[in-house]
């Protein structure tokens, strides 16, 4: 299978784009920050059944990162990526002054009340970086499609709802979280936690499992069962366990019956993980 040519000009990028839209064919774009992994390559194997075309952007984002340090040691490997991306047609991996040629953009999309909430309250202003480059990237590639993972479930609520809200014409299409054998969600952090890190790290995936075990007897009996599973793991600093709507992503209310997703958020060390689960509360 052949590799993917790497584009790192917008104006490449359009150029390509627009080649493939002239013969007639369909674009599916992958967004990413590189560093790829199973989960990653679960996107484009999904992408390769929606359009004739498949892009994906590599593309470390400084607007998104809050905290320098995070940013200093966001992995960046993309010689690696473009080797796991047999098949893949291109790679859009420009430049940060290519993206942000007078530094970030004073214009910016903003992720309202949502964006401050669970991720973006421990990181302010977070959402709405992720959603200034998302737009920039459905500017510039043009896609019929784009995938986002479940496991980032936020960031896909905001996207979904951005896309909404300015009328983009793209379609976002979900991709399910790819899981190690014992539940831990793939992740490129997951490559920072210790061996005795790693091991509690099983214990999100635990937590969200007994709370949907538990939800059809309420909201109360949820969570107690999820701090259940995540008590007595002394390397696990839990930030948020919350139950939001799928409608809105607000905390649902107490006696809540019906649908929601589990969050959760921990931080292992140096290392914030994040994950959840679709539960239904009774
Ligand atoms: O989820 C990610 O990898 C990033 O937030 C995204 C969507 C590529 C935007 O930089």
């Amino acid at each position: 299978m052949t590799h993917p040519v790497v584009v790192d000009t917008i104006r490449g990028m359009r150029e390509v784009v627009s080649a493939q839209r002239a013969a007639g064919r369909t674009i599916a774009l992958t967004p990413t920050l590189g560093a790829l992994h199973e989960g990653h390559l679960a996107h484009v194997e999904r992408a390769a059944q929606l359009a004739d075309v498949r892009v994906v952007s590599i593309f470390v984002n400084p607007t998104q990162f809050t905290v320098a340090a995070d940013l200093e040691r966001y992995p960046r490997t993309l010689e690696a990526d473009v080797e796991k991306l047999a098949g893949v047609d291109f790679v859009f991996a420009p430049s940060v002054e290519e993206m942000y040629p007078s530094g970030p953009t004073e214009t910016k999309v903003t992720a309202g009340k949502v964006g401050t909430l669970y991720e973006g309250a421990s990181r302010p202003g977070h959402f709405d970086g992720v959603l200034t480059v998302v737009a920039k990237l459905l500017s510039i590639v043009g896609p019929d499609v784009a995938t986002f993972g479940r496991k980032d479930a936020q960031q896909l609520f905001l996207v979904t709802r951005m896309v909404a809200d300015l009328n983009l014409p793209v379609r976002i299409e979900p991709i399910d979280t790819v899981r190690e054998d014992d539940g831990l969600a793939l992740s490129s952090r997951n490559r920072f936690l210790s061996a005795a890190e790693r091991r509690a790290a099983r214990t999100l995936s635990a937590a969200l499992d007994a709370a949907a075990s538990a939800g059809d007897r309420g909201i109360d009996a949820a969570l107690a069962a999820a701090q259940g599973a995540l008590m007595g793991e002394p390397l696990v600093e839990l930030d948020y366990l919350k139950f939001v709507s799928p409608k809105t992503f607000m905390p649902v209310d107490d006696d809540y019956r019906g649908p929601a997703i589990a969050l959760v958020a921990a931080n292992l060390g140096a290392t914030r993980l994040i994950d959840n689960e679709r539960v239904h509360l009774g």
